[in-house]
């Protein structure tokens, strides 16, 4: 199945400049994995993929979802690929540590250091946190208002790129902020439709007139038009992208950055 994507501009001078300021996340349990293992790097899930760049601004803020063993990795390599980097490991062996562990070279094994913070994580509820990393090799986690690791690097890795990934048996949604503007491209996914919650349905609505609406609306992330029914389905932004083929139908997905980053075709 081929699915094809093009890109629509709303010409209109409405709803331009809003702030999409989350994407969602998902990231299934990779199993028993992390820096120890080979080929660990497969299983994380790079933010540069979606056109997110934290080094930009040296710190990643999220809310995370997920019963343990959320991981972190910092890597000198901006799309993960490097033998050089930091892990940091929220909510490890049951939910009870943090462990943070540091790779300089590919003949050596990670360097672990383990923190008691139980409970940092919830299977229920999402909870926040921030990672910053200084010039000066200072790297701190906070977990809510708390900072549970403050540690220094003598010699600090230059980080370029961030990957995120859930493992030993957790899944994770992931919420990760960011702030970009969405300057009036949709990027549409001909034969496919968002199978999200909708806030709204409008019926013999022309495409135009649909997306503007959208733009209108910070909860709209985008919509799904029936090409002959001319039915119009807004689709509300705080959830992940899922999509399945339908035939005369297409998936619309506002894009930030210009069209660099547009959610419903990168996922
Ligand atoms: C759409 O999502 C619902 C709920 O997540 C799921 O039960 C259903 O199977 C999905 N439909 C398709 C066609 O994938
Ligand atoms: C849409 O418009 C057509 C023709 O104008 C009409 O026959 C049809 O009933 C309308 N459908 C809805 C759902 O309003």
């Amino acid at each position: 199945m081929i699915l094809t994507w093009t890109f629509v501009a709303i010409l209109a001078s409405v709803g331009l400049g809003n702030l999409l300021d989350n994407i969602w996340i998902k990231t299934k349990n990779s199993g028993s994995t992390d820096s120890f293992v080979p080929n660990f790097v497969d299983s994380y899930t790079s933010l540069s993929k979606y056109q997110i760049f934290p080094a930009d601004d040296r710190f990643i803020k999220f809310h995370i979802k997920a019963c343990s063993d959320a991981f972190v990795l910092l890597s000198s390599d901006i799309n993960l690929h490097s033998t050089e980097f930091y892990e940091i490991c929220i909510g490890g062996h049951y939910n009870t540590k943090v462990f943070r562990r540091v790779k300089r070279k590919e003949s050596q094994a990670p360097k672990n250091y383990a923190y008691l913070a139980p409970n940092l994580l919830s299977c229920s509820e999402h909870r926040t946190f921030i990672i910053k990393w200084e010039e000066s090799g200072r790297i701190t986690l906070t977990a809510g208002t708390s900072i549970v690791m403050d540690w220094t690097d003598p010699t600090p890795i230059p980080i370029q790129g961030v990957g995120l990934m859930t493992a030993w048996g957790s899944n994770g949604m992931w919420i990760v902020e960011h702030s970009s503007l969405f300057t009036g491209y949709y990027c549409g996914v001909t034969g496919s439709i968002g199978n999200m919650t909708l806030l709204s349905t409008s019926h013999n609505i022309s495409r135009t007139h649909c997306s503007s609406e959208c733009a209108l609306s910070d909860d709209c992330l985008g919509l799904n038009f029936q090409l002959k029914t001319k039915e119009c389905q807004f689709v509300a932004a705080w959830q992940p992208v899922v999509k399945y083929f339908a035939q005369d139908w297409k998936f619309y997905t506002k894009c930030l950055k210009e069209t660099t980053m547009c959610l419903g075709c990168i996922v």
